[in-house]
């Protein structure tokens, strides 16, 4: 894989990285992305329609079972090389910061530390009602079980359509956006605000915009760079091309 010396350049120079993914990223561990096919069971219902409070209130069984089917695909994938040279990433620049939309903690099983979560992860709960944080709880046969604490049903520690992100990881996000000197857009499709407009935020700051994406997207036409491909094969192969002593230092691909 070629890249232009100006990327390659730009990366080793770069002081502060922001980077976002989205499930894209996860595509290749197996993990079925929000807005292209899916397959298998649950290839009737649209994921959009499952991730919202109203379809939780309406039909809770169906949601959490969708949940716990997405849990148990993760909980069976291992990261794949595109986690990897994230993690590896970060010993190449002086700083990076990791935002991630994905609720599948792939990335800090690929051993990156400090992600920003913006939607939450799907093997945490939390309470419908109250928010309560949940760990453990009595088993019964009702699907979803209830919060030890008030009694109101559990759901996953995920942001759904219509919540607010958590205020903190956004407000880190949106500094690492403004303050960095190159922004990785890696794998989303970037249709979901304001997670999307992270990179255009790092744009109006000066910084260099890259996206690495098989398909080209809604930023595409406003990034600096846009790589064509998969995230296990791009960037393992632009660590290896940034600095080419990354091949003896372990880099997966
Ligand atoms: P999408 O499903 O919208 O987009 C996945 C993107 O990954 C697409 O642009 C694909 O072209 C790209 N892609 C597929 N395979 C890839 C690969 N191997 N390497 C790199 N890119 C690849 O997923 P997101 O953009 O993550 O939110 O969706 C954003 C949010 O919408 C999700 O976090 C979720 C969803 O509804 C909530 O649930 C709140």
């Amino acid at each position: 894989m070629k890249f232009d010396e100006f990327l390659l350049e730009a990366l080793r120079r770069a002081r502060r990285v922001a980077v976002l993914t989205g499930a894209g990223i996860s595509a290749e561990s197996g993990i079925p992305t929000f807005r292209e096919a899916q397959t298998g069971l649950w290839a009737q219902y649209d994921p959009q329609e499952l991730a919202t409070p109203q379809a939780f209130r309406r039909n809770p069984r169906l949601v959490w079972e969708w949940y716990a089917w997405r849990r148990q695909l993760v909980t069976q994938a291992e990261p794949n090389p595109g986690h990897l040279a994230l993690t590896a990433l970060a010993g190449f620049v002086p700083q990076l910061t990791l935002i991630t939309q994905n609720v599948d903690g792939l990335h800090q099983r690929a051993g990156s530390a400090g992600v920003i979560e913006l939607h939450g992860n799907l093997t945490r709960y939390i309470c419908f009602d109250r928010r309560h944080p949940v760990s453990a709880w009595a088993e019964t046969d009702e699907v979803p079980p209830r919060c030890p604490l008030c009694g109101s049903r559990l759901r996953p520690d995920v942001v759904w359509f219509g919540e607010s992100l958590p205020a903190e990881a956004l407000r880190q996000a949106a500094t690492a956006a403004r303050s960095c000197d190159l922004f990785l857009s890696v794998g989303t499709s970037a249709l979901v605000q304001p997670a999307a407009s992270l990179p255009l935020e790092a744009r109006q700051q000066g910084a260099m915009v890259v996206e690495v994406n098989p398909k080209e997207t809604l930023l595409t036409p406003y990034v600096s760079v846009y790589v064509a491909g998969r995230a296990g094969e791009v960037l393992p192969a632009l660590l290896r091309a940034a600095w080419p002593s990354a091949a003896e230092n372990g880099l997966p691909g």
